[in-house]
């Protein structure tokens, strides 16, 4: 949450924006900005409906276990904490340890790639605040990047 605070409560956005409502600050949450649990949970449902039918995820989707029910959920708690509202994921499993979670799954570029394809797209469906759907944007990719735990082919980084 640390570096989601730094980039989405930069000093830019509190001294610029304070007077504005819909910028995060410290009291303005990306949680509270998004509409709270209805829009955290419209994220991440929107984040498993574009990956289960887009074929541009089709990797991604791949190495899923079906159905994706669970996931959704505690992607959805996950997240509700990630953004500064009630830690539900913490709560009930602990600790995320989100990159060990992930280490059963051999995670390389393309699927990182598949993966902010994904909630790129989530966004621009469910978010309309630009500033908010800008610092959101930024935060998924450097904790995408930080899951990778498997070079990239040849063959698939000049593709
Ligand atoms: C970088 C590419 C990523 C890939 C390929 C990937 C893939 C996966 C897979 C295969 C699972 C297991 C699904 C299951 O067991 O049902 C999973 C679980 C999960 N992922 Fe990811 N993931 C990625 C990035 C992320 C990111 C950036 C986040 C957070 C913003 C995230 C949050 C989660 C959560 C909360 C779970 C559920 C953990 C649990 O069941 O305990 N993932 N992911």
């Amino acid at each position: 949450m640390k570096w989601l605070s730094s980039l989405l409560f930069s000093k830019r956005n509190v001294t610029q924006n304070a007077a504005q409502q819909n910028h995060p600050t410290v009291e303005n949450t990306p949680y509270k900005l998004i509409g709270g649990e209805q829009g955290v949970r419209a994220l991440a449902e929107r984040f498993y409906d574009i990956m289960s039918t887009d074929p541009q995820a089709r990797d991604l989707l791949a190495i899923h276990p079906q159905p994706l029910d669970t996931i959704r959920q505690r992607f959805f708690e996950y997240l509700s904490g990630w953004m500064g509202g009630p830690p539900l994921f913490e709560q009930q499993y602990g600790h995320p340890r989100l990159r060990a979670r992930h280490l059963p799954y051999a995670i390389n570029e393309t699927l990182r790639d598949q993966w902010m394809y994904c909630m790129h797209m989530a966004l621009e469906d469910t978010v309309d605040n630009p500033a908010l759907k800008d610092g959101l944007r930024q935060s998924f990719w450097q904790l995408a990047t930080h899951m990778i735990n498997q070079p990239s082919t040849p063959s698939q980084s000049r593709g």
